[in-house]
């Protein structure tokens, strides 16, 4: 290979590697961290108004409470939007907690004991899977 044709290959492929890279790591990245789990609560950081207008969100009962402790527990599975505030959630039997706040899509597993302790007022639609 003459060096001006390995030159030549090197500007068009080395750009194609990099893009070709973009591509694949980038929206990957995106998407793990805009929906991921945590002790087996699922959690979807600001999903589209489609998704939103889909689940019904909006006819869903509402829910609102201000700071406060407490124990609880899950009867059935819960998926809640939250519309504002910030929640910090522990797990049953775990030492360690997470936190949800407005604009976070939240589905508690059936069974799931935690403490829920509101750290800023709360505003939620919520809907129970029987
Ligand atoms: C959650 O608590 C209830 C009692 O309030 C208990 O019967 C149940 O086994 C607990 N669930 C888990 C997963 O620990």
């Amino acid at each position: 290979m003459k060096p001006s044709v390995l030159r030549l290959s090197l500007l068009v492929f080395v750009p194609l590697l990099l893009s070709l890279f973009y591509v694949a790591l980038m929206p990957k990245k995106e998407t793990s961290m805009k929906t991921y789990e945590v002790f087996g609560v699922k959690i979807e950081k600001n999903p589209s108004q489609s998704k939103l207008t889909d689940l019904g969100v909006s006819t869903w009962p509402m829910w609102e409470g201000g700071p406060t402790k407490i124990p609880w527990s899950f009867k059935e599975e819960e998926t809640m939007y939250l519309l504002e505030g910030k929640v910090r959630v522990t797990v049953e039997g775990s030492v360690e907690s997470f936190e949800i706040g407005g604009g976070d899509l939240v589905v508690f597993p059936k069974g799931m004991n935690i403490t829920w302790e509101v750290i800023e007022a709360v505003k939620k639609h919520y809907s129970l899977k029987k």
